[in-house]
């Protein structure tokens, strides 16, 4: 493999080792900040937010609530939280109170789930609410609902640092999120890691990378997408970019993934609903 070329984008490139060389990555004019006070917030230990890559006028969006388009899915997820739902006609609020008392819950997911024996995300925790709690139909990934009520769970915990366990019975799923991320996929041959770890503040055509830290801005509005979006969304998209075939949004490959790339956010506070582009 080492040496083939392919293109993307019109641009001819070689893959491997001589990425670099190839010239697929340009280097940036560095990651914009748009104050000290938000350098500080946003980089803990060395780790920098994705925030930190992004425009000041992005920044400005997330920064700001009245422009933040992303809370207009925490308020809709706020309306459906007190919303009685099923046939047992309950509502999230009826069992749980209000949606405040979930704080301390978006930094500690995805966690290991005893009944299934395996790894279970907020998304799952919300449908399993309402499968079994509700007896309501679950949410389907990235429609409004479930991305609503998803944001709201991560809203109520802003600025509380991600803190994923690792250990104990979650040990061998972060193990297979690692071996994930550091595993060459698709077309392009790369792994994760390529791109996030050896090639941050970088860009790649017109895409200036980050360190993937995506574990406490999900859901995000991308202005790509003009809406708000899941992780596993991205990274469905993160597949699609080296020409790899994507999981669904939910595959335990996936929450797998968001375990290992929670704990590499950990620290980093939480900021959804994140702004990016
Ligand atoms: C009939 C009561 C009931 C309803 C209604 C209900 N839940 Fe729950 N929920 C629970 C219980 C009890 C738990 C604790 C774990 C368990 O028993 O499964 C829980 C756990 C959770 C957790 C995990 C909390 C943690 O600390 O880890 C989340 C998140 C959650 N529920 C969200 C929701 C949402 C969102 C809704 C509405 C769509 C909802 N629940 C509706 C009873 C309910
Ligand atoms: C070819 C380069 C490339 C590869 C390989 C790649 N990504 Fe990305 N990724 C990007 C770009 C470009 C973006 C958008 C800008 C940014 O946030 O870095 C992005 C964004 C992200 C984000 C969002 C960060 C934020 O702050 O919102 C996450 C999380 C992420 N990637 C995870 C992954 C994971 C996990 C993999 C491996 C399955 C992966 N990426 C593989 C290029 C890549």
């Amino acid at each position: 493999m080492f040496g083939t070329r392919y293109r993307m984008g019109g641009v001819a490139f070689t893959a491997l080792g001589a990425l670099a060389v190839a010239g697929v990555f340009t280097l940036g004019a560095g990651s914009a900040s748009a104050c000290e006070e938000c350098k500080g917030k946003f980089e803990v230990d060395g780790k920098k937010s994705g925030y930190l890559y992004s425009n000041p006028s992005t920044q400005a969006m997330e920064d700001d609530d009245f422009d933040n388009p992303g809370m207009l899915w925490v308020e809709k997820g706020r309306k459906l939280w007190a919303k009685k739902d099923g046939k047992a006609n309950k509502s999230c609020q009826d069992c749980h109170g209000a949606p405040e008392k979930m704080r301390g819950v978006y930094p500690v997911y995805p966690k290991y789930d005893p009944k299934t024996k395996k790894l279970i995300n907020i998304e799952q925790r919300i449908n399993r609410c309402r499968t079994e709690k509700m007896q309501a139909k679950p949410w389907k990934w990235d429609k409004d609902n479930l991305l609503g009520v998803t944001a709201l769970i991560g809203y109520v915990s802003r600025g509380l640092p991600v803190n994923v366990k690792i250990d104990g019975p979650a040990k061998p799923f972060f193990e297979k999120g690692k071996a994930f991320y550091y595993q060459r996929r698709g077309q392009l041959d790369m792994a994760c890691k390529h791109c996030h770890e050896d090639n941050a503040g970088k860009y790649i055509r017109a895409d200036f990378i980050s360190e993937g830290r995506g574990g406490g801005n999900f859901p995000t509005y991308r202005l790509k997408w003009q809406k708000l979006g899941s992780l596993h969304r991205r990274f469905k998209g993160c597949n699609k970019q080296v020409r790899a075939k994507p999981y669904k949004q939910g595959a335990d490959e996936y929450v797998n993934l968001e375990l290992f790339v929670k704990w590499r956010t950990n620290g980093l506070p939480v900021e959804v609903p994140g702004v990016r582009r």
